[in-house]
């Protein structure tokens, strides 16, 4: 199923009958409403305003950095901009951690000040409390495991998660624990494939793969890997074209054009 071919918007339950008709969805982030319009022109499920908004758009050096008022800055263009996907918007670093009460109220904020369907936050069981509080409060919560940026300075590295037995049985639990609290979907990013495929057959909820391999219900990229204007990509997000060139050339050809007199004509 897919919003285009349904027209109807795409919701928590369209998700949850994906999983259950053996559907893959799309999840796409996205960062402003040009780009919403867009993906969901090319049939795009779910439009995640992820936290890599700091990385990709902000120019900062990781997640860390991006603020509540940014997420909700960006998360609203992308609302304005949708017609039928399911927009995500990423709780960020700090703005959740400390309580179940302090996640609520941020929640708040996101969902009056978007308008967007759900929040995401990243940790298993140590936010397994906070996602019940959020969940029993009508908070769609989407959960995000394996790899969380926002852990950089304490993993040192954005490297693969649930390699050791420890880590696998670690994420395992994770995964149950945020189920078990009334998440709605949860994130795998970069873990071995059959970790993620163990974890997919485990749970009742949609999983979504990045770096998981492909037996998760979805599947998620980065706007700027997927499309190729990332000046690297990770080694598990292929870019489907190469759109840094095309725009390095359209600006250039446009300045040598200015330049030398042919434009304006
Ligand atoms: O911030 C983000 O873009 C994400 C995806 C990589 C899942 O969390």
């Amino acid at each position: 199923m897919n919003a285009k071919k349904t027209e109807k918007p795409v919701t928590a339950a369209t998700l949850m009958r994906a999983k259950r008709d053996d559907q893959k969805m799309i999840w796409l982030t996205a960062y402003d409403a040009s780009s919403a319009l867009l993906a969901e022109e090319a049939a795009v499920d779910v439009l995640l305003v992820g936290d890599s908004l700091g990385m990709v758009c902000l120019g900062y050096d990781s997640t860390i950095p991006v603020t509540l008022n940014e997420m909700i800055h960006h998360t609203a263009a992308v609302v304005r901009g949708r017609k039928r996907a399911w927009v995500v918007c990423d709780l960020p670093f700090g703005s959740y951690q400390l309580s179940p009460q302090q996640a609520f109220g941020n929640s708040v904020r996101v969902l009056q000040e978007t308008r967007c369907d759900a929040v995401k936050l990243e940790g298993g069981v140590p936010m397994a409390e906070t996602i019940r509080f959020l969940a029993e409060r009508g908070i769609a919560v989407v959960a995000h495991i394996g790899l969380t940026p926002q852990s950089v300075k304490k993993f040192g590295s954005y490297g693969r998660r649930g390699k050791s037995g420890d880590e696998r049985e670690q994420l395992l639990e994770d995964a149950t624990a945020v189920c078990e609290a009334g998440a709605v979907a949860l994130v795998l990013e970069n873990i071995p494939h059959d970790l993620a495929k163990e974890i997919n057959a485990s749970v009742s909820i949609p999983t979504v793969g990045i770096g998981a391999g492909p037996d998760c219900d979805a599947q998620v990229l980065v706007w700027h890997d997927l499309l190729g204007l990332s000046a690297t990509n990770p080694p598990f997000a292929p870019a489907y074209a190469n759109a840094r060139q095309l725009m390095h050339d359209a600006i250039a050809r446009w300045g040598d054009d200015v330049r030398q007199g042919r434009f304006p004509g």
